[in-house]
């Protein structure tokens, strides 16, 4: 008797997931036969939950909000750059049948859509980065790869930005700072990785922090723009987009990982983005 291999997406709350649909593209373009299910999962009941998924055969699983630093700890063994993130979003089964591999497949996502997707050159540019929890961590070493010129980290908790900022200043400078703090500043790329969008909050950003033609990226997405891409609009920034396209290249990362073979992104994004100007 086959079994159909199994994957999930565990998090909280979990029920406008779009990942579900996006690995079922996936399955269908490449030919692959498998099932992914989203599970509505609570912080308290994350290990349970993740050992009985793999106790019954479970292949793979994606954390989201608010579990990827519970799934760091879970893993028995993390790649290096979710070592440097110390955020987990995709679980997977080794070919032992028992060891967990922890990876984080977010940075990659999102480099993946700024340049490719979006044929953005990221060398030499001024970045802010909003926010100094798990989003902000995973993206960072993936930036700094990418030879930007400089990140400067804003957080309401201006601590955690500092602590943070100082973990990766090395020989491209990264400073921690305040919102009250940016007069002055101007950025060729501001990135939103807060959690304000989900609440539909807009973090405090004053006007002209946007250089001229810059960028404007929430790592959030939703069916009508978020108050940053919003903000970034009437900033008259030259795109000013939502994490869409992060999560669709996020998720092929993972689909790689889970089955070797690595899905197209392109159609995929583009019949998401259709479907929620349908239901905008
Ligand atoms: P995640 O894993 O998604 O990064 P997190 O670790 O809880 O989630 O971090 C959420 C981030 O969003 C924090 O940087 C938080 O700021 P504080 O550290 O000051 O709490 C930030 N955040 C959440 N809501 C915000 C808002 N309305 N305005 C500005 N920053 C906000």
């Amino acid at each position: 008797m086959s079994v159909i291999d199994r994957y999930a997406v565990f998090g909280h709350p979990i029920q406008h997931s779009k990942s579900p649909r996006i690995h079922r593209l996936f399955a269908e373009q490449t030919g692959q036969t498998l099932c992914y299910t989203a599970q509505e999962v609570l912080p308290e009941n994350f290990h349970h939950a993740v050992s009985t998924f793999f106790a019954d055969g479970g292949k793979g699983l994606n954390c989201t909000v608010p579990l990827k630093e519970l799934a760091w700890q879970y893993a028995y063994q993390s790649t290096p750059r979710a070592a440097l993130s110390k955020a987990v979003n995709t679980l997977i089964l080794q070919d032992d049948g028992t060891t967990v591999l922890g990876d984080n497949t977010d940075g990659c996502g999102l480099l993946t859509d700024l340049t490719v997707n979006h044929q953005l050159v990221l060398a030499g540019q001024q970045v802010l980065i909003m926010g100094a929890g798990g989003a902000s961590r995973g993206i960072i070493a993936h930036l700094l790869a990418a030879d930007v010129a400089s990140i400067i980290i804003v957080n309401r908790t201006i601590e955690k930005a500092l602590h943070l900022a100082h973990e990766f200043n090395q020989s491209i400078p990264v400073k921690g700072l305040g919102f009250a703090d940016l007069a002055g500043y101007q950025f060729d790329l501001i990135i939103n990785a807060t959690s304000a969008s989900l609440t539909n909050q807009l973090p405090p950003l004053s006007n002209h922090l946007l250089a001229p033609q810059g960028i404007c990226y929430d790592l959030a997405y939703s069916n009508e723009d978020t108050p940053f891409v919003r903000w970034g609009k009437q900033q008259l920034a030259q795109k000013s987009l939502d994490g869409l396209g992060m999560l669709v290249e996020q998720a092929a990362e993972a689909f790689f990982l889970w089955r070797k073979v690595r899905p197209e992104t392109q159609t995929v994004i583009a019949l998401l983005n259709a479907e929620r100007t349908h239901t905008a």
